[in-house]
């Protein structure tokens, strides 16, 4: 694991030796105290991505991490100047993770009425621009099919942003997952539709079952990923992929061979 270049007295930044057992690893770990300074951090690197040049799409996840982190780049981007919201909604083009089989943009649990809402409404960008899956296909399969297809075409992503699952997932890529799994259509484990409930109500039958998501493979594709972590519930899980080497059965930890990966964790996410 790589040392950060940024240590002050709020950050802390760990090397490979700080965490034992933890394998060779090209995962840049910054510790921040809150989760709101990470929203802030992630939020920054989110916008250095949509002004780099050359253009390439973004990869966007949800989830509850995302929630501050979208709210805090778009009032970055309305608190700035009208020309960098101009530059965004003329080269906006992101490919989300995921989305769940069944749902449409209508239905407020699915992911494309959460990216409408935290990004599409506040900065005035089109369903065109921000891309998922499309959820209510009549042949899920095919659809994951097309959906990897018009990612390729567009030349993969740039930047990753990324959550992290309770058991290990990124994406909806459910533990065992091997590296080259591709975009497809998937089963969502049990404690996967608990953990997700609250966006239906609290009810855990109520989450759909399947859902299509990119691929690991996808994922590492990516030319740098920005791996998120907030609050003491993820402390176990983050402690298990800062130790471990790559395996499938803790899909995050692919992420070690990964070239450029940038992780921002709370201390609370820290604090196992
Ligand atoms: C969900 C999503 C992921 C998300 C992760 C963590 O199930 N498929 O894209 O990043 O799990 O979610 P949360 O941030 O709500 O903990």
């Amino acid at each position: 694991m790589r040392t950060s270049s940024v240590t002050t007295t709020e950050e802390r930044c760990c090397a490979a030796g700080e965490q034992p057992g933890s394998p060779d690893s090209g995962i840049q770990l910054q510790v921040l105290p809150t989760a709101e300074a990470v929203a802030e951090q992630a939020a920054l690197a989110l916008l250095d991505a949509c002004l780099a040049r050359p253009r390439r799409p973004l990869g966007l996840a949800t989830g509850r991490t995302m929630v501050p982190i979208y709210a805090a780049f778009t009032a970055m981007v309305q608190g700035g100047s009208p020309r960098t919201l101009e530059t965004l909604r003329n080269h906006w083009r992101s490919f989300n993770l995921d989305e769940y089989v069944g749902l449409g943009p209508e239905d407020p649990g699915s992911f494309a009425a959460d990216m409408r809402a935290s990004l599409g409404q506040p900065l005035g960008l089109s369903t065109a621009q921000l891309l998922l899956p499309d959820g209510r296909a009549a042949d899920p399969d095919a659809e994951a099919q097309r959906y990897g297809a018009a990612l390729r075409e567009a030349g993969g992503v740039g930047l990753q942003v990324l959550g992290l699952g309770l058991n290990g997932h990124v994406g909806f890529n459910e533990p065992p997952c091997a590296a080259d799994r591709r975009c497809r259509c998937v089963s969502l484990r049990a404690s996967t539709r608990q953990a997700n409930a609250a966006a239906f109500g609290g009810d855990p039958s109520r989450v759909p079952e399947r859902a299509i998501t990119l691929g690991l493979a996808e994922i590492l594709e990516a030319e740098r990923i920005l791996l998120v972590v907030t609050g003491a519930a993820k402390a176990p899980v983050l402690r298990r992929l800062l130790q471990s080497s790559p395996s499938a059965d803790l899909p995050a930890s692919w992420l070690h061979r990964h070239p450029r990966v940038r992780l921002l964790a709370d201390a609370a996410a820290m604090a196992a």
